[in-house]
């Protein structure tokens, strides 16, 4: 992003931000509400329009979305509802016409052959995430941008489906933007932390190594160090 201003009326929401993503990349956005997380992530995917400013993907300017950055928001109603869960992944794929991963490996690794011929109104909050992964990644994007995807789930399909994206960043070696309100979510799953404030991002390299546990005290001396961070 060079020198990206986004305002909206006489809001100022960033001036002059410049900021780099490096290829393959697993970022995690904290900040708190109102700050502009969910602006920024709207403005990498091309969804927000900036008011000054270029961003520049693999080299070249971009003004529009393409499949090769794709959403995932908290609400569990982004699945196309008359569409089972097998014709709800496979959609992109088919809709675009380009050749994608292969949809067993997709249902399988996912855990969702049990309920492939599902429609979204029989499937809890943590499947239809999985869906939505599973959809999003289908065509191969080469970035996720995730906007606190698990925000409203319980504790253990929490941590469920962290294990879940990780193991997915892995194996399909895709660049992930996350942001999240969870501190200790932010420092399981990120290689960098960044930390929105007013007009400043604090990027910090997570020092804890995988596998990351919540309990040690390290993990939980580095969470309240960035916690202290954000103003
Ligand atoms: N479409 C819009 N029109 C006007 N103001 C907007 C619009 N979208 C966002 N804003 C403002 O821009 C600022 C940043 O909003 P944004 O949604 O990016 O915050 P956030 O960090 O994602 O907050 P939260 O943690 O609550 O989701 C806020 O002051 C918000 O009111
Ligand atoms: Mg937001």
């Amino acid at each position: 992003m060079n020198n990206i201003t986004k305002t909206f009326g006489s809001k100022v929401v960033f001036r002059n931000l410049n900021i780099e993503i490096e290829q393959g990349k697993f970022i995690t956005i904290v900040g708190k509400s109102g700050i502009g997380k969910s602006t920024l992530l709207g403005i990498i995917g091309s969804f927000e329009k900036v008011s000054d400013g270029k961003i520049i993907f693999e080299d070249r300017e971009i003004k529009k979305p393409d499949k090769n950055r794709i959403m995932i928001f908290q609400s569990f109603d982004q699945l196309m509802p008359w569409k089972t869960v097998r014709e709800n992944i496979e959609f992109p794929l088919k809709h675009l016409d380009i050749e994608g991963l292969d949809i067993e490996n997709i249902l399988i690794e996912l855990d969702l052959k049990d309920v492939e011929n599902h429609y979204p109104y029989q499937l809890s909050g943590g499947m239809k995430q999985r869906v939505a992964i599973g959809r999003s990644i289908i065509t191969k994007p080469r970035m996720l941008l995730m906007d606190e995807p698990f925000g409203s789930l319980d504790v253990g399909t929490r941590y469920n489906l962290q294990r879940l994206l990780m193991h997915v960043w892995d194996a399909y070696k895709m660049t992930v933007v996350f942001v999240t309100h969870d501190v200790n979510e932010a420092v399981v799953l990120g290689n960098d932390i960044w930390i929105l404030n007013e007009n400043e991002i604090l990027q910090i390299a997570n020092p804890i190594m995988k596998p990351r546990d919540i309990s040690d005290v390290n993990f939980q001396i580095f969470v309240r160090e960035l916690v202290q961070k954000i103003k």
